[in-house]
């Protein structure tokens, strides 16, 4: 049996082993899937123990992403644009290769959704890991522009100037948002406090869907001022499972249906 697990901390709330547990039966691989709470001093010496104990993979989450990064050998080149690392694969030679599959995750979880990128105004609300790591493929899919916005302004300007050569984006504070857009994504973790963001009213376009990364058993506060406001609203629950069909896929070579996966996930909420 190969081992995988995810690494975090906290790590007990995690809802990756019942997703790749899953995946495992629907594709018929024989794995193993854990959670690991590394300890916050040392990540590297966790993974170098997992391998030494068999393990194949894993996924690394909150805090430890950067450090992921850090410890690679070799990275996709999707991981050296994001600086983070969700996805860890044991190599024939020891080697240990880097991926993040969060940005392919969202829109994977977008296009489910029927969301038009191409030539949609896009907003990213948030310039901290979450977002990096999105930003990528969402301007890969060719938006009329994307800004994004965040409360420490000189944050957001930063990583827009970083992911400039890839297209239209730029960024500012919460006051410079300039509307209306088809798409705005909520990656702050301003949701977890119960925060709202200081948003102007007249947000979205007619038809617009609004996105947060986060979810829950009732709507973000995100997704319910949206609501209020005429917008569709999406968690971020898809994500995660497309996320997690994405790590699957690098390791196991299969792809998984996702979507019995995510309702069987949304009832347990
Ligand atoms: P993550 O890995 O989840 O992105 P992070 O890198 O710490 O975590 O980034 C958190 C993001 O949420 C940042 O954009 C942060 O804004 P600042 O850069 O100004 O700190 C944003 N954030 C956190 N709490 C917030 C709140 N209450 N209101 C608005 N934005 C918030």
């Amino acid at each position: 049996t190969d081992r995988y697990c995810v690494f975090g901390n906290p790590i007990s709330h995690s809802k990756s082993p019942t997703i790749h547990t899953a995946f495992a039966e629907q594709t018929g691989e024989t794995i193993e899937y854990t959670a690991i709470a590394a300890p916050l001093d040392d990540f590297a010496g966790a993974w170098r123990r997992f391998t030494a104990e068999g393990g194949r993979g894993a996924n690394v989450t909150v805090p430890f992403k950067e450090e992921a990064f850090q410890l690679c050998d070799t990275l996709s080149r999707r991981a050296q644009r994001a600086g983070a690392v969700n996805t860890l694969l044991l190599g024939m030679n020891g080697q240990t290769y880097g991926d993040t599959t969060d940005g392919i995750g969202l829109v994977r979880d977008l296009e489910r959704h029927a969301v038009t990128l191409a030539g949609a105004r896009l907003l990213v609300l948030g310039a901290g890991g979450a977002v990096r790591g999105v930003l990528e493929p969402l301007l890969a899919a060719k938006p009329a522009s994307l800004f994004v916005a965040n409360r420490t302004a000189e944050k957001a300007e930063a990583l827009a100037s970083d992911f400039r050569d890839l297209g239209a984006i730029s960024g500012g504070g919460f006051d410079s948002i300039s509307g209306p857009f088809d798409l705005v994504i909520n990656g702050t973790s301003a949701s977890l406090a119960g925060d709202l963001p200081p948003l102007p009213d007249d947000l979205f376009a007619g038809g617009a869907t609004a996105y947060d990364m986060m979810y829950g058993a009732e709507p973000t506060v995100f997704l319910q001022w949206a609501g209020e406001r005429g917008a569709r609203g999406v968690d971020g629950l898809g994500m995660l499972v497309e996320q997690a069909a994405e790590s699957f896929f690098q390791w196991r070579g299969k792809r998984p249906d996702t979507a019995p996966v995510l309702e069987m996930l949304r009832r347990s909420l």
